[in-house]
């Protein structure tokens, strides 16, 4: 099968899917209460693997093209992909996205949300309500018969009303057991452009949006991606599936997932 093609799921590997999905959205709330002052990235780490493996499951990052550690950890000026680092101390008014994927009989769970490290600067906490919100209205644009363009449409409008910008080098992606598979999902662009969206399809939408220029740069260490001019980037990401009449999210903890869309 060419890589191209997008591949449409049956109700059994939804409901794999859906397993995996929420899975990781646990991960992230067990590990929510651990962000604070003066813990490493490293220890966010650990015990993400350690709470995995107890689940049963697989870090899918995890040597992954080489990745070293098993979940991203971007702070502040980092956009994704970010290395933990037990020198990497977190300190009041950072922003952390933490970013997990467990594999679960196969399948893969992938989520992140952007979290508060003590106190926020205002900057901080609007860039991150808007970059919610910005995945939150792509989620919407989700349905059957609509366009991939729809979602990026839907979600630069709003970050860019709020003079924010949408990274455009790294985008969602077709997710089952594959990791990263057809199709793409940009999170700018426009609407009635690209390929129809059709029940069965699973991709995320993991828009990163930025205070500063769209533009990123990456690290020697071949992963980390920062912005360009250093100014905070935030992000979001849910695996979704469209449905017959519009799109449920698979990495919810619970089985609160339906949304008709707009
Ligand atoms: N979870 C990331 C994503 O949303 C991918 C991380 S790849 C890794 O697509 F190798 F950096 F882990
Ligand atoms: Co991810
Ligand atoms: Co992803």
């Amino acid at each position: 099968m060419p890589p191209e093609t997008i591949i449409l799921l049956s109700s059994r590997e939804i409901a794999k899917m859906r397993q995996a999905g929420r899975l990781a959205a646990k991960l992230l709330d067990h590990l929510e209460p651990m962000v604070k002052p003066g813990v490493s990235t490293l220890e966010l780490n650990d015990e993400a693997e350690r709470w995995t493996q107890e689940h049963g499951a697989k870090s899918a990052p995890l040597g992954y093209h080489d990745f070293p550690k098993s979940i991203c950890t971007s702070v502040n000026e980092v956009v994704c992909h970010g290395i933990p680092n037990a020198k990497q101390i977190l300190k009041d008014g950072d922003i952390i996205n933490i970013d997990v994927t467990p594999i679960v009989d196969g399948y893969h769970g992938d989520t992140s949300k952007t979290f508060f490290v003590g106190t926020p600067s205002p900057t901080a906490k609007k860039l991150v309500e808007v970059t919610y919100e910005c995945m939150m209205r792509g989620i919407a644009a989700v349905k059957p018969g609509g366009r991939i363009g729809d979602i990026g449409a839907a979600i630069q409008e709003y970050a860019e009303s709020h003079g924010f910008s949408v990274v455009r080098d790294f985008v969602g992606h077709g997710v089952n057991r594959i990791f990263h598979t057809a199709p793409q999902i940009p999170h700018y662009g426009t609407r009635g452009k690209g390929k129809r969206l059709r029940p069965g399809m699973v991709f995320t939408i993991e828009p990163m949006i930025n205070v500063g220029t769209w533009e990123v740069e990456v690290l020697a260490d071949k992963w980390t991606a920062l912005t360009k001019d250093r100014k905070l980037s935030a992000q979001f990401e849910h695996t979704v599936v469209v449905t017959s009449d519009g799109v449920e999210i698979l990495t919810l903890p619970e089985e609160q997932a339906q949304i008709k869309s707009a």
